[in-house]
């Protein structure tokens, strides 16, 4: 599993699983967990059962946006860009930028789809994370309005990690996703974590890369 990590930069089928108040993971810290995978068996699906047992294991509050199982609709339409002008937005996306605005840390889950995230995860953050609510444009520049917050991201690929380096479709993917969204509006990206070649490698490697997440959970996202 290839890794960055940069501690100085860096729907209705929503289920909230779980509620509590965190004991043994970082203190008042809020999780949302996006998921963007439309099949139960794949091994994004593993992922974020590893991520959400480390999750209860750990006693945190956390919420999980399964994107394919959510009757939310990805699509920015005309009438949410005439809401941009009007400084409004429709009730839908109101209701999930409230939750955003209660997040502290996001874990988003997704395999690469043409060297970017699933269409469906895109299309949420075309609504969501809209003008004047994840970003304020101005004179002096573009201010990200989610400071403070952070999120990490697992990632699957068909291709290799030779690949990815040779080509430079890692870069190109960080550039695009970490820098050109999550930095964009503020986010302290604390991971961007590929796991390469998922269908071609063996199980045992596959258990060993869940076994990396396992950690990265418990390192980098809940501990303190
Ligand atoms: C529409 C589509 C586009 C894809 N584009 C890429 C790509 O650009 N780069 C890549 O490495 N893999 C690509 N893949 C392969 C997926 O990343 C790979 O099948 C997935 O990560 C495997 O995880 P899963 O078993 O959980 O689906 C693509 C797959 C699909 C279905």
């Amino acid at each position: 599993m290839d890794s960055i990590i940069e501690p100085d930069d860096i729907i209705k089928s929503i289920v909230s699983i779980s509620k509590k108040k965190n004991t043994t993971g970082r203190l008042n810290m809020k999780y949302l967990v996006i998921y963007a995978h439309p099949n139960p068996e794949s091994f994004n699906s593993a992922i974020l059962k590893t991520v959400t047992e480390e999750l209860i294991k750990g006693n945190c509050d956390f919420e999980l946006r399964d994107l394919y199982a959510s009757s939310f609709d990805p699509v920015l339409n005309l009438e949410d860009l005439k809401d941009l002008g009007r400084g409004t937005a429709a009730k839908d996306i109101k209701e999930e930028q409230k939750l955003v605005l209660s997040t502290d840390y996001f874990i988003v889950i997704h395999p690469v789809w043409w060297f970017s995230m699933p269409s469906i995860l895109k299309g949420y953050l075309d609504r969501i994370f809209s003008a004047g609510f994840a970003f304020q444009p101005s004179e002096e520049g573009v201010k990200g309005l989610l400071e403070g917050k952070r999120i990490i991201s697992f990632n699957t690929t068909g291709a290799s990690k030779k690949a990815y380096e040779e080509y430079g479709y890692r870069d190109c993917f960080r550039k695009n996703i970490c820098e050109g969204i999550y930095r964009f509006c503020g986010l302290e990206v604390t991971g961007q974590h590929f796991l390469y070649s998922v269908a071609q490698v063996s199980d045992g490697e596959r258990k060993e890369m869940l076994e990396g997440v396992k950690n990265i959970m418990k390192s980098e996202v809940m501990g303190n």
